[in-house]
């Protein structure tokens, strides 16, 4: 296997944010679900983060593939200022059982800005060691997009299966 790399980058989102639907954006949701499959067949992983309209992302993986990765994602037209913050050489990867993380915006993110001298998200400003501590921070962070995703595919397939069985009666 090649040389293992983090990515970390920010941008702006070119969409207006819809209200979550289960705690997830629709747009990020369907982000995060192509992010899903793409990386878990890439052996990608990371964490994405969206939060007053920017995204923050970091991907892992081997430097070829995570560079590949990465060019997709910046020649997508739901964001722009896409703005590399960190691209370094690592010995392990920190979110290695995750093909991409979602964290949803919390009060302790608040902290951690307020504690850096930010009242809001803003990280296109970020400097390489301010998205690193939030990228380790994020390590530990809660990912609730997993119900989020999962229960209305399930509950579609069951109303679905419950459709065909009233039509067959
Ligand atoms: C903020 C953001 C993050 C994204 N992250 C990923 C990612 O981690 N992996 C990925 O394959 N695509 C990601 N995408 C989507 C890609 O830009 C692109 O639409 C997708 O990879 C195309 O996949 P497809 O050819 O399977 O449709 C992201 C897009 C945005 C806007």
């Amino acid at each position: 296997m090649g040389e293992l790399v983090r990515l970390v980058y920010a941008s702006k989102a070119s969409f207006f944010p819809l209200p979550a639907k289960s705690g997830v954006e629709p747009t990020v949701a369907r982000i995060l679900m192509q992010s899903r499959q793409n990386n878990s067949r890439s052996d990608v992983g990371g964490i994405l983060y969206f939060g007053d309209g920017y995204f923050f992302q970091a991907l892992e993986g081997e430097r070829a593939v995570v560079n590949e990765t990465f060019q997709r994602i910046c020649a997508d037209s739901r964001h722009h200022q896409v703005t590399t913050l960190s691209l370094k050489k690592v010995p392990s990867r920190l979110f290695a059982d995750w093909s991409m993380k979602y964290v949803p915006a919390e009060q302790s993110l608040r902290e951690f800005l307020g504690r850096r001298g930010y009242t809001r998200f803003q990280p296109l400003r970020f400097s390489e060691e301010e998205a690193e501590s939030l990228v380790q921070f994020f390590e530990h962070a809660r990912d609730e997009s997993q119900s989020a995703l999962e229960k209305p595919r399930r509950f579609n397939l069951r109303a679905l299966f419950s459709r065909k069985s009233r039509l067959a009666n």
